[in-house]
């Protein structure tokens, strides 16, 4: 038998095996090499008829030739199904809801600043920022409060050691924004319109108190500002921020650095003013107030013989916790979702 005929064989069918595109085609390619009517096959059936010699290589090599053959087919088998798997990874279900992706947002204390601050803007005033760690004068002294006056103690100081100034004193961590005031009177002469959100610090907690919390400022200091302006100005804020149904009330006061001096109440958002368990009497004090003290614009370097001016601070928390009925300000710094995903 011709061997040269058996390789060529081989070879046909390897080649069209390697060129199968499907299962069919290749059981096809097994049929016509391997099948009952194979020529491989075929040419088996013939093997008993050679000579002794003949026949046993002739057999052994005709084995080996189908061998390669099965193991070819089998081998292309598996890389079409292979294939097959990719095709399946790379088709993409356009119609399938995509995932969704978690958006963040500012904080409730950012947006309720952003808020603010746009109030005040659209009535003249400026944004300003002063530092957080202040000297003894800018906080107490030059607001009226020497060392030693029983003032102080409304505000619970951190002092940091070891850090004075000659002339200013001690260094704090800023108790109120109110410090601010000197600070811009010795750096801008009047008009001034200043606005002054910033972080304060007082040694106190618990559910309406935080040792480090926020307070915005005012302070208009020019020719002819009197009560009516700061009036005027505390209702517009209240009315922008709270709603135009809520009304503003001051009441006196003492503060060592406005004279006179006045807590602001708003009308209660929960009864609307007739009194109910939240408010008792219909008002609810937002902060403090009053024309600026005539030594402390002296302190700043204002002549107050030529102008007069207000002031008013109140508690950022304070008033964002009134606006959306909050009864808890450590909710404000816990960072838990459910609660920051409302916002
Ligand atoms: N600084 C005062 C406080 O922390 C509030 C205040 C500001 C009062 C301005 C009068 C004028 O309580």
């Amino acid at each position: 038998m011709d061997l040269n005929k058996i390789q060529n064989l081989k070879n046909q069918a390897l080649s069209n095996i390697i060129e199968a595109k499907t299962k069919e085609e290749l059981e096809e390619i097994r049929i016509s090499f391997l099948g009952r009517k194979g020529e491989i096959t075929n040419l088996l059936k013939e093997v008993p008829k050679l000579d002794i010699e003949e026949r046993k290589e002739t057999g052994k090599f005709i084995n080996e030739v189908k061998k390669v053959i099965e193991e070819g087919i089998k081998r292309q088998i598996k890389s079409l199904s292979k294939e097959k798997e990719k095709e399946e990874e790379k088709w993409f279900d356009v119609s399938i809801p995509g995932k969704k992706l978690r958006f963040g947002h500012l904080h409730p204390l950012t947006l309720a600043s952003d808020e603010i601050r746009n109030i005040f803007r659209k009535i003249g005033f400026k944004q300003v920022s002063y530092p957080e760690i202040e000297w003894d004068w800018y906080a107490f002294e030059g607001l009226n409060m020497p060392k030693n006056h029983f003032a102080r103690d409304e505000w619970e100081t951190f002092f940091i050691k070891d850090l004075k100034n000659k002339k200013y004193g001690e260094a704090v961590l800023t108790p109120h924004t109110s410090s601010g005031q000197l600070r811009e009177m010795k750096k801008n002469k009047p008009p001034i319109r200043m606005l002054n959100i910033a972080k304060c610090y007082r040694r106190q907690i618990d559910a309406s108190h935080v040792p480090m919390f926020y307070q915005f400022e005012t302070l208009v200091i020019d020719k002819g500002v009197n009560i009516t302006h700061l009036k005027g100005t505390l209702d517009y804020f209240v009315k922008e921020y709270f709603g135009k149904a809520v009304k503003t009330r001051i009441r006196p006061f003492h503060f060592q650095f406005t004279e006179p001096s006045f807590e602001v109440d708003i009308s209660c958002l929960v009864c609307g003013g007739k009194g109910c368990k939240i408010c008792k009497e219909g008002w609810l004090e937002i902060g403090g107030a009053g024309m600026v003290h005539p030594q402390v614009l002296k302190n700043g370097g204002v002549d107050p013989e030529e102008y007069t001016g207000f002031a008013s601070g109140f508690g950022l928390e304070r008033v964002l916790m009134m606006k959306y009925g909050i009864d808890d300000i450590r909710l404000l710094f816990n960072n838990d979702f459910r609660f920051l995903n409302q916002f």
